[in-house]
C-alpha cells in the first residue's frame, strides 16, 4: 500500500483524504501509514462513506479515549455511527458501564486469571506438541487461531465437544477471503449460528446453573434487577469478538517478530524472564487496534471541528509508536523500562481482558519456544495484513 493518500480537498477547513482503514495491505503498511500521518497531521477528515474524523495527534488520541463525556462509546465503529447491535460493556457509557466493569472485575482480574494458567498452558502445549513433528505449517491456522478459541470456551464454560463447531464459525467469521464469501453471506450465517448458540447456552444455565462464568453472571444484579437475557447475549457476543481476533493476531506478530530477529529469540531462550517484556513491546510496536468514538457535543480535537453525532477514529499506533514517548519507538527492545503503551486502550474502556491476553501471549511464546526453538519464515511468501484490526493473513513457517 502506498502511504500517500488521495487528497479530497478540505472539509470544514481541515484536510480531507480518501482514507480507508479496511483495506488489505502489505506487511506493516497500516502501521507505517500512521507513522507518516502522525508526522504530518494532527487530524483530518476521511471521505470514505458518510465520512468521519481521524485524529493523529498522540496526546489528543489518548485524551479522547479518556474523555467519555465528550466521546461516547455508543458507537465504536467509524463507519457505523448508529449501530443496530449492542456489545456489553464496550458500547455502554458510564454510569451503566461502571456497574458492569465492577461486576466483571473479579472474573477478569489478575488473581482469578492467574488460576487459569495451568489449563491455558495445557491447551498451548497440546496444540504445539501435535504441530512440532510436522516440520512446518501456516502457524496462524494451525496454532494461533485455535489456541484462544479453546481458552475462551474454557473461561466462559462452554462444552469442549463444541470446539470443532466453534472453530468452523470463527473461521467463517474472521478468515474467509473475498473469493470464498463474495457477498458476506457465509459470514452472516456464522454470526447467526453463534448468536443462537449463545441463546441456547444462556437458557441452559437459567435452568441449571453450573460453576462457570456464564452461570455466575446470571446471578449479578444491575440497578436491583437480574441481568436480562438480551444483555447476557450482548455480553457473550462482545467477549467472543474481543479475544478471538486480537489474541491470534498478536501471537502471529510475536512469531513473525522472533522469526525475523534470531538474536532476540536466542535472548528469550537464554533468559525466559525477558518474555514478559517482549509481549509488551510486540503489542506496542505492532499496534493493531483502532478504536472509534461518537461525539456527543460539538468539539475540536487534533485541529478537527467535530460536530455532535460525528464519528472520530482514534488509532492507538500514533501513541505507541510516538518518538516523543519512546526512544527508538519502532524497535522492540527487550530491555525497555518504559511500559506505558496503550495497546489495550486507555480510559474507562481499557481492555477488560488484558490480564488474560497477556497470560495467553506469554504462555504461547514460552510453550512454543520450548518445543520449536528453531524456525524460519518459508521464503517467497507475499505477506499481507488485514485492515480494521491489523493481523497477518497467513504465515507459513518451517522448522
Ligand atoms: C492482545 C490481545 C488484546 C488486545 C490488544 C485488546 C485490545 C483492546 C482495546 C484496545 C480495547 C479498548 C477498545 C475501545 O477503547 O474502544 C479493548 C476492550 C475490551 N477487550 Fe480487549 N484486547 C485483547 C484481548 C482481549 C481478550 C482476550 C478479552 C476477553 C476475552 C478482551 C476483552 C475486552 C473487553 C470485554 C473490552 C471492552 C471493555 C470495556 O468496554 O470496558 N480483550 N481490548
Amino acid at each position: 500500500m502506498s502511504t500517500s493518500l488521495e487528497p479530497r480537498g478540505t472539509h470544514e477547513g481541515a484536510p480531507a483524504y480518501h482514507f480507508d482503514n479496511r483495506v488489505v495491505g502489505p506487511l506493516l503498511s497500516h502501521q507505517e501509514r500512521w507513522d507518516e500521518l502522525a508526522g504530518t497531521h494532527s487530524g483530518f477528515r476521511s471521505t470514505v462513506a458518510q465520512g468521519y474524523w481521524v485524529v493523529t495527534d498522540s496526546e489528543a488520541v489518548q485524551g479522547a479515549l479518556q474523555d467519555w463525556r465528550t466521546f461516547s462509546s455508543s458507537s465504536v465503529a467509524a463507519l457505523d455511527p448508529d449501530p443496530k447491535y449492542m456489545w456489553i460493556p464496550e458500547m455502554l457509557d458510564p454510569p451503566q458501564h461502571t456497574t458492569w466493569r465492577r461486576l466483571l472485575g473479579y472474573e477478569f482480574g489478575p488473581k482469578h486469571i492467574a488460576t487459569l494458567e495451568p489449563e491455558i498452558r495445557r491447551v498451548a502445549a497440546e496444540i504445539i506438541d501435535r504441530l512440532a513433528p510436522t516440520g512446518g505449517a501456516d502457524v496462524l491456522d494451525e496454532f494461533t487461531r485455535q489456541f484462544p478459541t479453546r481458552v475462551f470456551m474454557n473461561v466462559v464454560g462452554l462444552p469442549e465437544e463444541d470446539l470443532d463447531q466453534f472453530l468452523a464459525w470463527v473461521h467463517d467469521l474472521l478468515h474467509l477471503t473475498h473469493a470464498e464469501d463474495p457477498d458476506g453471506s457465509r459470514q452472516m450465517v456464522a454470526m447467526r449460528a453463534v448468536s443462537s448458540y449463545f441463546d441456547e447456552q444462556i437458557a441452559l444455565r437459567r435452568e441449571a446453573p453450573r460453576d462457570d462464568l456464564l452461570s455466575r453472571a446470571m446471578s449479578w444484579e444491575i440497578d436491583g434487577a437480574p441481568i436480562s437475557d438480551a444483555d447476557m447475549h450482548a455480553f457473550c457476543i462482545l467477549l467472543f469478538q474481543a479475544g478471538f481476533d486480537t489474541v491470534p493476531v498478536s501471537i502471529g506478530w510475536a512469531l513473525y517478530h522472533f522469526a525475523c530477529h534470531p538474536e532476540q529469540r536466542a535472548a528469550i531462550l537464554a533468559d525466559p524472564s525477558l518474555v514478559a517484556n517482549s509481549v509488551e513491546e510486540i503489542l506496542r510496536v505492532y499496534s493493531f487496534v483502532v478504536p472509534a468514538r461518537k461525539a456527543v457535543q460539538d468539539t475540536e480535537i487534533g485541529g478537527c471541528p467535530v460536530k455532535a453525532g460525528e464519528m472520530v477514529m482514534l488509532p492507538l499506533a500514533v501513541c505507541n509508536r510516538d518518538a516523543e514517548r519512546y526512544e527508538d519507538p519502532l524497535q522492540v527492545d527487550l530491555h525497555r523500562t518504559t511500559n506505558n503503551h496503550i495497546a489495550f486502550g486507555s480510559g474507562p474502556h481499557r481492555c477488560l481482558g488484558s490480564h488474560l491476553a497477556r497470560l495467553e501471549l506469554t504462555v504461547a511464546i514460552e510453550e512454543w519456544h520450548k518445543r520449536i526453538p528453531d524456525y524460519r519464515i518459508v521464503p517467497g511468501q507475499d505477506l499481507q495484513q488485514t485492515g480494521n484490526i491489523y493481523g497477518l493473513i497467513s504465515l507459513r513457517m518451517e522448522w
